[in-house]
């Protein structure tokens, strides 16, 4: 399942949320670092960690045709077992206009086969060379957003442009971080017309350590910020699962002739 997060404007923490969902994920998952202002994570929680691959490599290997063969050799281990894996974005933005994100979209939906999830960090909505076709193959979009006015007002114009677009013919819904400044999980729900997949705290020390490196102490697990984010990400695969399955065709009926027979040798 692909699920992609995105911001209206300014800098409301999506890399940092995507990140800790990712690293909460409750099935094995890749991060896929997509935000065409370039890759975060392995300058942030990674500490300056250079990697040689990543989106720009899988870039190069789509245009010489097997981009999904390629994905695993670009992946990185966040955690020690594995479960959860970083596609580091690109080191310069300038490579956005490059990307063909068309046909990553295509091998990023691709790795879905199996057991595992992506995570998309976008970037914001109206950037130039946003992926929206990443946006529109996802199974769920997550705009995130704060819980200012300011923020509410500019995410409500966000989703508004996302219906309009039709960017996201998937589940379409919104994060909060940092709810209660002032408003809360219900009145922004309500603003925005779309569900609400959760909130992450304002958590500082714990934000530090993901989108900065700043030591994990003992606690890191156990923060406020990584207990919501565990109970976001299952509840983002719920609900993106039973949206799927919803816009799923039934299945086909079973031939007549096929009951008939089953029926007969249990009688
Ligand atoms: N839940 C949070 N609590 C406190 N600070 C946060 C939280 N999420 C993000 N931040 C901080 O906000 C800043 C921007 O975060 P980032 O994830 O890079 O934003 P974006 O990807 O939207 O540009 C960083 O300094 C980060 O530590
Ligand atoms: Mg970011």
């Amino acid at each position: 399942m692909l699920i992609a997060l995105c911001s209206a404007k300014g800098a409301p923490g999506v890399t940092t949320s995507a990140l800790a969902l990712a690293l909460s994920w409750p099935r094995p998952v890749v991060l896929a670092e997509l935000d065409p202002a370039g890759g975060d994570v392995l300058a942030g929680y990674g500490r300056g960690e250079i990697s040689a691959g990543g989106l720009a490599d899988l870039e190069l290997a789509a245009r010489r045709g097997g981009p999904a063969r390629h994905l695993d050799s670009q992946l990185l281990r966040l955690d020690s077992e594995g479960r959860a894996r970083l596609l580091p974005g690109l080191a310069d933005p300038a490579s956005a206009r490059h990307v063909d994100w068309d046909r990553l979209a295509a091998a990023l939906a691709a790795v879905e086969d199996g057991a595992i999830d992506v995570v998309a960090d976008c970037g914001r909505l109206r950037a130039e060379h946003f992926p929206a076709a990443v946006a529109h193959r996802a199974a769920a979009v997550v705009l995130a957003t704060g819980s200012s006015l300011r923020a509410v007002r500019a995410a409500t114009r966000a989703i508004a442009e996302l219906r309009e677009r039709e960017t996201c013919p998937g589940m379409l819904g919104t994060l909060v971080i940092g709810p209660g400044e002032p408003y809360g999980e219900r009145e922004i729900g309500e603003a925005l017309g779309v569900p609400v997949v959760g909130s992450l705290p304002r958590d500082q020390k714990a934000a530090a350590v993901l989108s900065d490196g700043a030591p994990a102490g003992r606690l890191f697990a156990q923060s406020a910020l990584l207990r919501a984010a565990r109970t976001v990400a299952t509840r983002l695969v719920e609900s993106a699962a039973a949206h799927e399955s919803r816009l799923m065709p039934p299945p086909a009926p079973v031939p007549a002739s096929v009951t008939t027979v089953g029926a007969s040798r249990v009688r």
